[in-house]
């Protein structure tokens, strides 16, 4: 099983936040917070600067090899953490990442942006 892979853009500010600190902003308080709480070997945490979801902070995107990508907004700094660990969990025991949508956690059914299919490997010349 492939790992799973949680993109977390640090970048992304609630609604009120000033451009600085960077480290005050909500996308970078939720990556500290992943960091903490993520169970090392079980998933990667990696954090981007835009996912381009600027309009729908916080935003996160779970990738694996061989499955379809999906990019979460509208997720919320401080209570976000455990919704997005168990949206990871559920992806990750899913062989092509498509979670069936009545076991998605709620904000991640109201969140979702955009599945992107699985890349193909490049064709031999
Ligand atoms: S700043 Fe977070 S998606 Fe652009």
């Amino acid at each position: 099983m492939s790992t799973t892979t949680i993109h977390v853009c640090t970048t992304c500010r609630a609604p009120g936040e000033t451009l600085e600190p960077r480290e005050a902003r909500a996308g970078f308080r939720l990556w500290r917070s992943l960091q903490r709480h993520a169970v090392a070997g079980e998933v990667v945490i990696n954090p981007v600067e835009c996912l381009s979801v600027c309009k729908r902070p916080c935003t996160v995107a779970l990738s694996a090899p061989g499955k379809w990508t999906y990019v979460y907004g509208d997720l919320v700094a401080e209570t976000a953490t455990a919704i997005i660990l168990a949206g990871a969990a559920l992806y990750g025991a899913a062989p092509d990442g498509i979670v069936a949508w009545r076991s998605r956690p709620d904000a991640l059914k109201r969140g979702v942006v955009a599945r992107l299919p699985p890349l193909e490997p490049e064709p031999s010349a």
